[in-house]
């Protein structure tokens, strides 16, 4: 059977970036809330009733997009997969509780980032409107200004990369999502990586624990 992965860590301490290469190198399932939504922003959830009709408008005001719209997501992803790397997910100690119900887990690493680290990391981020592929502006920039190597599409800031969204975003992180952090602490089940090391070094350390889970 597939491994069982979480990967926590604030926004922009590189989640994304290991979660792909896990995916790749140890043949499992990137299950990712944030690009779940992206593609179903528009989803209308207004019989639901919330506050907002779409997650576009909680994810633009870098709030949480309600529980009961991301629970389901994620169990639907985990009941497909056989091994998994999730990311994204869970963000409050609802979520986690739900996530318990639902699913084992073999491994719980968390990417240790200073905040303004953080904030440069996200200002400066780019992704391609195709592809969907990661650059930096100063730390992982492409070979052509705009442009996608991979592909050769155009290179977009993400609508909740502006320095008023991060910043929210980090605000809602410490609120709801540190305690998460806290709760796998606790239960002497997290393993904590420096993620302010390169991607290459943060995934050498990353990869030991998932080998060995
Ligand atoms: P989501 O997409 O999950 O965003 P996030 O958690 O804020 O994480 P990011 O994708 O922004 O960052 P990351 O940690 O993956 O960093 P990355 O690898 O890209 O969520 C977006 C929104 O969706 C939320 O605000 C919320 O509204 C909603 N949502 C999602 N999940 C939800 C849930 N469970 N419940 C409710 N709502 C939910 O790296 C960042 C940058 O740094 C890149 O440019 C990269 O090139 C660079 N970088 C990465 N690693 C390094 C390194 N080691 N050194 C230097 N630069 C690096």
């Amino acid at each position: 059977m597939g491994k069982h992965i979480l990967l926590l860590g604030a926004p922009g301490a590189g989640k994304g970036t290991q979660s792909k290469r896990l995916a790749s190198e140890f043949d499992l399932e990137h299950v990712t809330t944030g690009d779940a939504l992206r593609a179903n922003k528009d989803m209308d959830i207004s019989d639901m009733d919330f506050e907002y009709d779409t997650p576009r408008e909680y994810m633009e005001s870098g709030d949480l997009v309600p529980d009961d719209v991301v629970n389901e997501i994620v169990k639907t992803a985990l009941q497909e997969a056989d091994g998994y790397v999730l990311d994204g997910y869970p963000r409050n100690i609802e979520q986690a509780e739900y996530l318990t119900e639902i699913t084992d887990l073999d491994a719980v690493l968390y990417l240790d980032v200073s905040e303004e680290e953080l904030v440069e990391r996200l200002t400066g981020r780019r992704v391609c409107d195709d592809c969907g592929a990661n650059y930096h502006v100063e730390f992982a920039p492409p070979e052509e200004d705009g442009v996608c190597d991979d592909c050769g599409g155009e290179l977009i800031q993400r609508e909740d990369d502006t320095e008023e969204t991060v910043r929210e975003r980090l605000t809602v992180y410490h609120k709801n999502t540190e305690p998460v952090v806290n709760h796998y602490r606790d239960e002497g089940v997290l393993v904590e990586i420096d993620g302010e090391q390169t991607p290459d070094g943060v995934f050498d350390d990353v990869a030991e624990v998932v080998e060995d889970a």
